[in-house]
């Protein structure tokens, strides 16, 4: 068992990565049914949740179903992102996690996210202001340092540890790095030996198979994994790991009638969440993942992405399934 301060995950827990414009509660959905343990939402400006914006308040919809779940958090402003943990309280959630990783121009240029990586004490006041005021764990995702010559993640894991952070996440890049290269677990393995370190370390970056995710669980010793891209179009990958862990065995991969009715679920949630219009609109980028591989798509992507109503899109899924149900035979 990993525990999150009262939360008790499995041994080795997968966990969804929060992902802006994807981690939304429909793609969550046909996560949580298909093996993640815990997941996160996209993440919410406190800039934007103290206005009362209102996509930053609908980020805080969760469902019970999808328990246990945590609120991501962002900001540069160390009040503000104290007070936003009180809000992000009210919609209760089962943890609350600060976002000191993203290195978008946007975030990490405005002092949030990354930019922390340059600024320990504020890091630390700003972690202090969310734990102080929310009864629930707190967790972090980073990543290594700000840049080659800063990977300053093992004075962050032990500084926010003794704040009382109950988990801590490092994706294996820097910020300079953005997502290019490889992610690179040397250091994130050398924190879970650090004997001061008594919080679950959870890897990030790069995990895209089952053997990727059990070589690293025992070459780095992490207490699970989180997953985010390696999960678009194949939210498959939490039970295909899961199952590959346990047994050495793979699971058989899904057909393409599981590809069709998976798609179709995201896509009738997102709708039912978000409206026809929005819902289609942002479905569009979803379609390709989900039918990865299969010989001659790109006419029927093509379709999918300009149709622009339920029942036509509906259509051309039940098409594709005939299709390629008799050309894989
Ligand atoms: C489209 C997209 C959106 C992301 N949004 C967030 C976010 O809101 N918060 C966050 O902490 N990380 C975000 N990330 C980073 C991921 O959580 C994760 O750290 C990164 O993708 C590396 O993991 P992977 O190799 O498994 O994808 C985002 C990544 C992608 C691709």
């Amino acid at each position: 068992m990993v525990n999150i301060g009262t939360i008790q995950l499995p041994d080795f827990p997968l966990l969804l990565a929060p992902m802006e414009d994807v981690s939304d509660p429909p793609f969550r959905a046909v996560c949580k049914a298909n093996g993640a343990d815990l997941m996160y939402t996209e993440f919410v400006s406190s800039e934007g949740l103290i206005r009362d914006a209102a996509k930053s308040v609908q980020k805080l919809d969760i469902f019970e179903y999808e328990r246990p779940i945590g609120i991501q958090l962002f900001g540069s402003d160390v009040e503000t992102m104290g007070e936003c943990s009180r809000i992000a309280t009210r919609a209760n959630p089962d943890l609350i996690d600060i976002n000191y990783g993203c290195p978008v121009k946007q975030v990490a240029c405005r002092g949030a996210g990354a930019a922390l990586l340059q600024d320990i004490p504020k890091m630390v006041r700003m972690t202090e202001a969310v734990v102080k005021a929310t009864h629930l764990p707190v967790t972090v995702k980073t990543r290594l340092g700000w840049d080659e010559s800063t990977k300053n993640v093992g004075e962050v894991a032990e500084r926010l540890q003794d704040i009382g952070i109950k988990a801590l996440t490092i994706h294996g890049r820097t910020r300079v790095q953005m997502y290019k290269g490889e992610a690179d677990w040397t250091l994130i393995g050398r924190i879970k030996d650090n004997p001061r370190i008594q919080i679950p370390i959870f890897g990030n970056g790069d995990i895209d198979s089952p053997e990727k995710a059990l070589e690293y669980k025992n070459r780095y010793g992490v207490d699970g994994v989180m997953i985010g891209r390696a999960s678009i179009g194949h939210p498959w990958i939490f039970n295909e790991i899961k199952h590959f862990v346990k047994t050495g065995q793979h699971l058989s991969p899904p057909t393409v009638a599981d590809r069709v009715a998976v798609c179709r679920q995201h896509l009738d949630f997102s709708i039912r969440w978000k409206g026809e219009v929005v819902g289609l609109f942002e479905m569009r980028r979803h379609y390709a993942n989900y039918f990865k591989g299969l010989p001659d798509f790109k006419p029927y992507r093509m379709r999918l992405v300009t149709m622009d109503s339920y029942s036509g899109v509906s259509a051309i899924l039940d098409e594709i399934q005939e299709t390629y149900l008799v050309e894989l035979v």
